[in-house]
């Protein structure tokens, strides 16, 4: 047996675990009616043969019907909740992994314009920055049916076969109790710290009296709230005795910090560019002063670290969330001594905020993950081997490369430049944004291995390609910077990419232009403010950034806040003039505000990319498919079936930029839906 401490086992009461490495609660926003169907449950099932310990479901499972889910949570309030849990219990266990769900209510951490429209409860009536709902003040019938409703979704997950529950209690109810900030209840439930935790030891008492003493009931909770005001490290490592003294919870499962702000939440989760497992020491204090089964996840997303906090004893289960949403397998390459073939989680947290953005959770650069009904994890080979060649190895052009190559066929990149990355090398230049260079990294080792041949500093003509005698040619070629948004002065102003390449210097007084949304304008603008500049940032739009999303936002915030940077909205800037050795810009509205002028001496513009598609119109008459693409074949992940030259000697395609401006996992979701099937 390995004397690796991940792969050690955990007893957790009558609960073997099989390794170290958990996944703790997170609701990637799959439920379908508010119920954990077949994508819900492919999603853990390919975590589950990929080795994980114990899978943590939901995040935020509903219990009461005044929470509604504010993206897309399990309603396991619901009965028939119980035969989909059971399905998924059942399905994860054949594969030899644990699994638990965690319950809550949210309090005022939700809205009351969703579901049933009932009023928001909290034991205040202070709003939330970021859900924005005025709360009721709760009286002691809702505490009363509250915690009836957790018992009976406790006992809803016991009859779902589930190897336990955990209750929620960082931002959401549970602890708008705990926190002097959100009680302004008067005795019993509000006051002194026993009145603030009865509501959490009555709804144990009665989760106890129906689900036993043998069921697994956790808690994962805030030991410091790290906010003016509101529980401080020494009322967290009391509440974490008071808890383990109770002899009602079997683990705790630590958090540091709060998540009423867009800011608060990235503290808790952090994203890339901040420091790794930020909260590891504190969880470690926490275990060291209750002796307890203790589990804590905080960007951890490598296996060293991991290794790390079980091995310090800081930690007994180590989360590792993202990491397994990026790379589903990581205890299996483990086990393998495959180590280096793990996909990195990035910290991107594309996943993250496109949730909050109402959608589902993917994957910036793991386009399968979420799509397990029809995308694979793992790529089988091909019956036929097939000469494919590509051109462009940015995140598109890499997948490609990548699939072709576990697909088994002959491939082979041409590119330009003297390294593959394409934009994704642009944003690394951030140094907040350098892990995103391991999306590239990642593929160039895999494709390495996988005996891809490369061509860099080579600019390939149609000729470069035919005369490969390739079967199928993947144009990934991307785009160039599209600024031409002005009615006049075109040429007087530079693109977000000359700025962030370091081609043009930042002026002293600067307008960013940004109606595209996207991180290049915000990543120029930084950059330009940090030069010492004066930067306004200005789009048409009603708020700036959308494309950058809540989380990702934060550290901009945090950076440009600091420095001379002005953000502007609703105003689209439509002509610039030059004057002496300045610029003028003329502004206005799509809502018919009144005309305004700037006078600067740089204008940035981004508006996305044009693709640099030459290539591919000059492949296309030679091809069989004329180029096309068949959506049909496409969506129902057959092989590309088109022909409209029988003559044609090769299938050719184009991804990516190369198609029109989208962001990286749309590049790399349409290589591997493609490639998989060629
Ligand atoms: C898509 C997504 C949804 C999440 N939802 C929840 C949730 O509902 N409840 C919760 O306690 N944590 C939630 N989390 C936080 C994770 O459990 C974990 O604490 C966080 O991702 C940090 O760990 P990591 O760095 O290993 O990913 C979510 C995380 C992700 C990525
Ligand atoms: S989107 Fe980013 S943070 Fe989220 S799992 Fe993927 S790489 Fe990790």
């Amino acid at each position: 047996m390995s004397n690796d401490p991940l792969l050690q086992p955990y007893q957790l009461k009558h609960l073997t675990l099989r390794n170290r490495i958990m996944m703790t609660s997170h609701e990637p926003a799959y439920p379908e009616d508010g119920m954990p169907k077949d994508r819900y449950r492919a999603y853990h099932v390919e975590r589950a043969k990929g080795g994980v310990a114990m899978t943590m479901t939901a995040g935020s499972a509903a219990v009461s019907k005044d929470s509604p889910p504010v993206f897309n949570n399990l309603l396991v309030w619901k009965d028939e909740v119980v035969p989909w849990m059971k399905d998924l219990t059942d399905a994860v266990h054949e594969q030899g992994a644990a699994v638990m769900i965690q319950l809550t209510h949210l309090g005022r951490r939700t809205r009351w314009d969703k579901a049933n429209w009932l009023p928001v409860v909290s034991p205040s009536h202070k709003r939330e920055a970021a859900h924005r709902a005025f709360p009721k003040k709760m009286e002691d019938w809702d505490i009363e049916r509250i915690i009836k409703d957790y018992a009976d979704a406790a006992e809803r997950m016991k009859a779902g076969g589930m190897d336990g529950i955990e209750l929620q209690a960082y931002g959401h109810l549970m602890d708008q109790f705990w926190s002097p900030l959100t009680n302004e209840l008067d005795g019993p439930y509000g006051g002194s710290i026993d009145n603030r935790l009865r509501f959490t030891f009555d709804v144990l008492t009665e989760i106890r009296k129906r689900v036993g003493p043998d069921f697994i009931v956790g808690v994962r909770y805030t030991g410091d709230e790290d906010l003016e005001g509101g529980l401080t490290k020494e009322d967290g490592l009391s509440i974490s005795k008071r808890l383990k003294d109770s002899g009602m919870v079997d683990f705790l499962n630590v958090i540091r910090g709060h998540i009423d702000t867009d800011a608060g939440l990235t503290d808790v989760i952090p994203i890339q560019g901040m420091a790794n497992s930020p909260h590891l020491d504190f969880a470690g204090e926490i275990r060291a002063a209750t002796d307890f089964p203790t589990f804590h996840a905080a960007k951890i997303p490598d296996v060293a670290t991991a290794r790390h906090a079980i091995a310090s004893g800081k930690v007994d289960m180590v989360g590792m969330t993202r990491a397994h949403i990026t790379d589903p397998h990581i205890v299996r390459k483990i086990i393998e001594k495959r180590e280096d073939e793990i996909r990195p989680c990035v910290g991107a947290n594309y996943c993250l905020d496109r949730i909050y953005q109402g959608g589902s959770a993917y994957c910036i650069h793991n386009a399968a993950t979420g799509r397990e009904l029809s995308m694979p994890q793992i790529i089988e080979a091909a019956e036929t081997r097939k000469k494919v060649v590509i051109v462009g190895s940015g995140p598109a052009g890499m997948e490609a490369a990548r699939v072709a190559g576990e697909r088994g066929h002959e491939v082979v990149v041409y590119e330009v430049a003297p390294n593959p990355g394409g934009q994704i090398r642009l944003t690394a230049q951030n140094e907040r944004r350098r892990e995103m260079i391991s999306i590239i990294e990642w593929r160039m080792a895999e494709c390495t291995r996988l005996g891809v041949t490369f061509h860099f500093n080579t600019w390939a003509e149609a000729d470069t390609i035919t005369a490969e005698n390739p079967d199928v040619v993947i144009i990934a070629t991307g785009g160039m910077p599209d600024t031409e948004v002005l009615s006049k002065g075109n040429d007087l102003v530079v693109s977000t990419w000359d700025i962030i390449s370091g081609d043009v210097k930042p002026g002293a007084n600067v307008l960013v232009y940004d109606d595209a949304g996207d991180h290049a304008g915000l990543q120029a603008a930084e950059l330009i403010a940090q030069s010492g500049a004066k930067v306004e940032i200005m789009t048409p739009d009603r708020s700036f950034a959308p494309e950058v999303m809540a989380m990702n936002l934060v550290p901009y915030m945090r950076s440009m806040q600091k420095l001379d940077t002005t953000f502007t909205v609703t105003y689209r800037l439509e002509a610039v003039e030059k004057q002496g050795n300045q610029l003028v810009a003329y502004v206005g509205s799509d809502y018919g505000g009144v005309a305004k002028q700037r006078i600067v001496d740089q204008i940035v513009v981004n508006h996305g990319t044009i693709p640099l598609d030459d290539i591919y119109f000059d492949l296309k008459p030679g091809s069989l498919n004329h180029g096309e693409m068949s959506h049909d074949d496409l969506l129902a992940g057959k092989p590309q079936s088109v022909v409209r030259n029988p003559d044609g000697t090769y299938q050719l395609f184009r991804i990516g930029d190369a198609v029109s401006a989208r962001n990286t996992h749309a590049a790399i979701y349409d290589a591997l839906r493609l490639l998989k099937d060629v």
